[in-house]
C-alpha cells in the first residue's frame, strides 16, 4: 500500500522530471520579483530535485533548505517562512499521494506556500498515453497538465484557502487571509517614493560586523585580502560564503567605480616598486614579503609578468618624448617650458611613468629631506630638488638649496642661494 506522504512505487520514472537548472525557476523568480522572500526568511523547497534553486538562493544570503524524495531524501522536512512545491504536484500519478504531498507542504509553510505546476501550455503537440489523471511521456514520466482554473480549484479546495495567481500555473498561498490581501494591495500600489531595500542592501546592512573590516582591507590592499591578512574571514566566509562573494556583495551596494579606482592605484604602486626594485636588483619572488606576493598575483597573474611590465616602465623613463608628454598630461604641479614644477607632497599623484622618472633620481640621491618642491625637467633627464625658506607661511619664500641630479650622466650638482628667487607653484 502506498504510504500517505512518500512517492509511490510505479513504473513511473519521477526521478527523470528533475532538469539541472542553470538559474531560478520560475515560483522562485516570481517570489523574488514580488518581493516575497527578505533576507531574514527561510525558505524550504519541497521536492527540491537537484537543489539548483537552493544553491542560488544561498548565494543571496537565503537561509534555505530542502528534501526531495530522490536526490535528498535523508534531509529533514522541517517548517519554514515560505514553502516552495515546484513542478511536483503534476508528476505524481497518484491522485491521493498528490493531494498528501500538497498538503504536508502547506502545514511546513509559516506564511506562504507556492505552488507551480505544467499547465496546458507546456503540453506537447502530440498525442500522449493517458494514465491515471494525466498522460504518460515518452521519457516514461508523468504529467499532469493543469488548466490555471482547474488547478486554482484544486488547491483552494484542498487546503481551503485563497490561491492568489502569481504567474500562470503558479499560485501563492497565504496562511493569513490579511497577508494574502496585503500582497494584492502592494501589487496595485504605485511606485513607492523611496524605492524598497534591495536584498543585497539588507544583508550588506546586517553584516556590518564583518564587511567595515573586510572594506578595510580591501581599501588597503587593492583586492581581495588572503585569509591570514583579515581575521574575520572564518566568520565571512561562514555568513556569506566566499571572500569572493563578499566582495560581490560589496561592489554591488557600494560604488563599483571606486574599488576599481582603488585597485589601479595599488596596481600602479607595486609597477612602481618593482621598477625601481631593478637598481637595488630585484628580489626573487620568493624573498618578496607575502603580501607583495599576493599583490603580484592578484594585479598580474605571474611574478615574470609584473617584473617585464615593470622593466617596460623603467625603460620609458629613459624617453625624453614619453616624459615631455607625461609633464604635459601631470594632473599636479606647473608646466614650465623647460619643466615640470610640483610640490614634493604631491608626487604621489603622478602618473607612473613620472614617478619612476623621480624615483630614479631618489635612487641615487636618496631622499632630501628638506625639500619642499621638486623640478622634472621635460628634456634633458634630470630632477632637482628644491629647498625653499618660508614657503607656507605667508612670506616671500627664498631657495635656499637646489640639488641637480642627472639620470644620464648620473652627476649630482648642488646650489646654494642666499638671495630670494621666484616663488615656486603654489
Ligand atoms: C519536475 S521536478 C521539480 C524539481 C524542483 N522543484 C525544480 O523546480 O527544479 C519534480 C520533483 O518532484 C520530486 N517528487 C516526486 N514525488 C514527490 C513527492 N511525493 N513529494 C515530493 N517530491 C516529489 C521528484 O523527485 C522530482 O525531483
Amino acid at each position: 500500500m502506498t504510504s500517505l506522504s512518500e512517492p509511490a512505487a510505479t513504473s513511473v520514472l519521477r526521478h527523470k522530471t528533475a532538469i539541472r537548472r542553470t538559474s531560478f525557476s520560475r515560483p522562485i523568480k516570481c517570489l523574488l520579483r514580488d518581493g516575497l522572500l527578505a533576507a531574514s526568511d527561510a525558505l524550504f523547497d519541497y521536492g527540491c530535485g537537484h537543489g539548483q534553486d537552493l544553491a542560488l538562493l544561498g548565494d543571496l544570503g537565503i537561509a534555505c533548505r530542502g528534501w526531495d524524495p530522490v536526490y535528498r531524501p535523508d534531509a529533514a522536512r522541517v517548517p519554514a517562512d515560505v514553502v516552495n512545491l515546484g513542478y511536483v504536484i503534476n508528476v505524481i500519478e497518484e491522485p491521493h499521494e498528490r493531494t498528501e504531498t500538497l498538503r504536508r507542504a502547506w502545514e511546513m509553510s509559516r506564511r506562504l506556500l507556492v505552488v507551480a505546476a505544467q499547465t496546458e501550455f507546456a503540453a506537447p503537440a502530440k498525442e500522449l498515453s493517458a494514465f491515471s489523471d494525466g498522460v504518460l511521456t515518452s521519457r516514461g514520466t508523468f504529467q499532469k497538465y493543469y488548466t490555471q482554473a482547474e488547478l486554482r480549484g484544486y488547491l483552494e479546495a484542498t487546503l481551503g484557502a485563497t490561491a492568489i495567481p502569481a504567474a500562470p500555473g503558479i499560485f501563492y498561498l497565504f496562511k493569513c487571509e490579511e497577508n494574502g490581501h496585503e500582497f494584492l494591495a502592494n501589487r496595485f500600489r504605485r511606485q513607492a517614493p523611496v524605492p524598497p531595500k534591495r536584498l543585497s542592501e539588507v544583508l550588506f546592512e546586517q553584516n556590518q560586523d564583518i564587511l567595515a573590516p573586510f572594506m578595510e582591507a580591501l581599501s588597503l590592499l587593492g583586492r581581495i585580502p588572503g585569509p591570514e591578512e583579515l581575521s574575520e574571514t572564518s566568520a565571512i566566509v561562514e555568513r556569506l560564503g566566499s571572500l569572493k562573494r563578499a566582495f560581490a556583495l560589496v561592489r554591488r551596494v557600494t560604488d563599483e567605480g571606486t574599488w576599481k579606482e582603488i585597485a589601479r592605484r595599488r596596481n600602479e604602486d607595486l609597477l612602481v616598486y618593482l621598477a625601481l626594485a631593478r637598481f637595488r636588483r630585484r628580489p626573487s619572488f620568493s624573498k618578496l614579503p607575502a603580501r607583495t606576493q599576493r599583490d603580484v598575483k592578484a594585479f598580474f597573474g605571474s611574478y615574470n609578468r609584473s617584473c617585464s611590465e615593470a622593466d617596460a616602465l623603467l625603460f620609458r623613463a629613459g624617453d625624453a618624448t614619453a616624459i615631455d608628454e607625461a609633464c604635459q598630461r601631470s594632473p599636479v604641479g606647473v608646466l614650465r617650458e623647460n619643466a615640470l614644477l610640483l610640490r614634493k607632497d604631491t608626487l604621489h599623484e603622478l602618473d607612473p611613468l613620472l614617478r619612476v622618472y623621480e624615483g630614479c633620481a631618489r635612487a641615487l640621491l636618496g631622499d632630501v629631506e628638506d625639500a619642499n618642491v621638486v623640478k622634472l625637467h621635460r628634456y634633458s633627464g634630470k630632477v632637482s630638488y628644491l629647498v625653499y625658506d618660508d614657503l607656507d607661511d605667508g612670506r616671500q619664500p627664498t631657495l635656499r638649496l637646489r640639488i641637480k641630479v642627472s639620470l644620464r650622466t648620473l652627476g649630482i650638482d648642488v646650489y646654494r642661494h642666499s638671495s630670494p628667487q621666484p616663488a615656486p607653484p603654489a
